[in-house]
């Protein structure tokens, strides 16, 4: 399924969408694992998906000046936790959700014990895929594993709560959607930047970048899961209010939300202001995901 049929592939261009599509089927096929676990691994990671996460290592890579070849397995790991955090999210003692990219959840097509199973695998094979980096690989491995840990923290918070007190949601909100999927996004940036051979002054602007439009990816899923339908999204919508989720629409109402949209994406494209014409893709994107629909 293509999420959102041409705009993707024009904002990201369609070479650089085919070289992540390859690089996440030949990473995989190289363990060479058993053949109905490597079966799972592959309906979890090869099974449509924007590649966001991906897309955003590359274009993180060139920004800085360094070359997107080297940033294939950074930007493969990064895919491969981000699966796993979407296996695991859409298990029945998570989210319980039966649809994902349009097709039946992994617990629903295989069984919740392969589920669990090839979500921990995802998170592991990320690592040993970051270790593959031909460029700056302790540290794509540092931004690999410090991003998955943030990201458990994130959902843990989400789905079972822990936080020091209720007295201001809006606050716990941000804590949650920065741990639980800002982390992934500037991990992956950060990594591409890492690879890339950034400056100090790359990096903090890939770091303000980031922060951004980590935040807004989250914002703007919540939206969605209020506004479009369930076919569209290929997904369950209306999920978090059923399940008394806390989320933007909910605590700032749509109309903030979306405000709030604006004003992370204006500061993402601010943020790369350093890095002048070689961050065009980065502002398109930032673009893109403030006004995506799916
Ligand atoms: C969904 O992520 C989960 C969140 C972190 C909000 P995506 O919207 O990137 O999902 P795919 O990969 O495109 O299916
Ligand atoms: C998911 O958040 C964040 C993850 C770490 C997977 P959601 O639970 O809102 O993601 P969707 O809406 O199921 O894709
Ligand atoms: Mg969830
Ligand atoms: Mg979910
Ligand atoms: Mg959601």
């Amino acid at each position: 399924m293509s999420p959102e049929p041409g705009i993707l592939e024009r904002v990201a261009g369609q070479d650089l969408l085919d070289e992540i599509e390859e690089g996440l089927r030949v990473h995989l096929a190289r363990f060479g694992m058993i053949p109905c676990l490597h079966e799972v691994a592959e309906y979890a990671l090869l099974g449509g998906g924007k590649r966001i996460r991906p897309i955003l290592v590359l274009r993180c890579c060139e920004a800085v000046g360094g070359q997107r070849p080297d940033a294939v397995p950074a930007a493969v790991a990064f895919e491969c936790v981000h699966a796993f955090s979407l296996v695991h999210d859409d298990l029945p003692a998570m989210d319980d959700d039966d649809l994902r990219r349009g097709r039946p959840t992994v617990h629903r097509a295989f069984s919740e014990p392969m589920a669990i199973l090839a979500g921990d695998l995802l998170s592991v094979v990320a690592a040993e895929i970051a270790a593959r980096s031909p460029r700056a690989r302790a540290e794509v491995m540092m931004e690999v594993l410090a991003a998955t840990r943030k990201m458990i923290e994130g959902q843990v918070l989400d789905t079972v709560g822990g936080f020091d007190s209720d007295d201001d949601p809006e606050a716990n909100l941000r804590t949650v959607h920065r741990l639980k999927t800002g982390a992934l996004i500037e991990g992956s940036c950060r990594a591409g930047a890492l690879v890339g051979d950034a400056d100090a002054a790359g990096l903090e602007a890939i770091d303000a970048y980031a922060s951004s439009i980590g935040l807004l990816f989250q914002v703007v899923d919540d939206i969605l899961d209020e506004t479009q339908t369930t076919e569209h999204l290929g997904k369950t919508a209306g999920k978090d209010a059923d399940s008394g989720k806390l989320t933007f629409p909910r605590v700032l109402g749509l109309d903030r939300s979306r405000q709030e949209v604006e004003t992370l994406s204006a500061s993402a494209i601010d943020a790369l202001e350093p890095l002048g014409e070689s961050a065009d893709p980065l502002r398109e994107l930032a673009r893109y995901l403030a006004t995506r629909t799916r």
